[in-house]
């Protein structure tokens, strides 16, 4: 059962960027979430999140590319990204960056080359072009003057910034983070989601996340899928602090009140 609160910061447009339509996500037999259903805004940061292991990650994969729902929809700007054409899924995803969890960086290769590497691959830019936009998307995640640096010579939460660096190497109109602050200190957890929000703010991107860490949670949603292990679907969509403090789901408000139980 899912409720549907008012939502703060969305603004409607004819094709949200992503609506997920009676999906279900299994591996063979073991089905993982079923009859998902939600809508992702434009300007959405929306959280996708619920407890260890019920499938968060799982249905991030439907949504960039990397695993087909075993029913149901997945629609990027009104496209069914699983009913296209190979070539023309190619292109939907275009449109997707993706931060995995602990960045994912190329260890034999310097920030910049990282960078480079994504644009070679997915652009025709010539290398002289490639390395101006290295440079300029080190800047906007905070990093300018580190091209030259390789990963291990940088902090964690520097590593993940480039990573996001790597990711808006395309200019992807929506971009996806998987735990984005697993493994970060607090303060560089924070300072990760402010980028976020930056993010939002001066590209106009729309984010999706899938953590469960309630802090950041808090701070950057304004959109939100609940999944539950125990029913294996959603319990809930809409803002975060909305159904922390108006759930009339009991579960809802464990999850997003750490765990104590609350009052109904
Ligand atoms: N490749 C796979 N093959 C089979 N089962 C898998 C595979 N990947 C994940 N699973 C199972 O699917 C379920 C959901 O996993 P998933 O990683 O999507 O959860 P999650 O919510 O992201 O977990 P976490 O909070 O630990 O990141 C788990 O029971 C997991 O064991
Ligand atoms: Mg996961």
């Amino acid at each position: 059962m899912s409720e549907t609160p008012p939502q703060e910061s969305t603004q409607s447009s004819d094709n949200p960027p992503i609506v997920v339509e009676d999906m279900t996500m299994a591996y063979g037999s073991f089905v993982v979430q079923k009859n998902l259903n939600f809508t992702i805004e434009k300007g959405d940061v929306f959280i996708i999140m619920g407890g260890s292991g019920c499938g968060k990650s799982t249905v991030m994969k439907a949504l960039i590319g990397m695993q087909k729902p075993s029913a149901g929809k997945v629609l990027l700007q009104n496209e069914s990204l699983w009913d296209a054409e190979e070539h023309a899924r190619q292109q939907l995803l275009q449109r997707c960056g993706v931060v995995f969890q602990h960045g994912g960086l190329w260890s034999s290769l310097t920030l910049s080359e990282n960078i480079e590497l994504t644009l070679e691959e997915f652009t025709d830019l010539p290398p002289n072009d490639r390395k101006a936009v290295a440079n300029l998307k080190l800047a906007l995640v905070g990093l300018a003057g580190f091209d030259k640096f390789y990963p291990s010579e940088i902090s964690g939460g520097m590593q993940r910034r480039a990573a996001v660096a790597r990711a808006l190497a395309v200019d992807p109109e929506i971009l996806f983070f998987d735990e984005p602050s697993a493994g970060l200190d607090p303060i560089s957890s924070r300072n990760l989601d402010e980028l976020i929000l930056e993010l939002k703010e001066s590209l106009g991107a729309t984010i999706v996340v899938v953590t469960h860490e309630l802090a950041s949670i808090f701070t950057i949603g304004s959109n939100s899928v609940v999944l539950s292990p125990d029913t294996k679907t959603q319990i809930a969509t809409g803002n975060p602090v909305w159904l922390r403090d108006n759930s009339d789901n009991p579960a809802v408000r464990e999850f997003l009140n750490r765990g104590e139980k609350t009052a109904a």
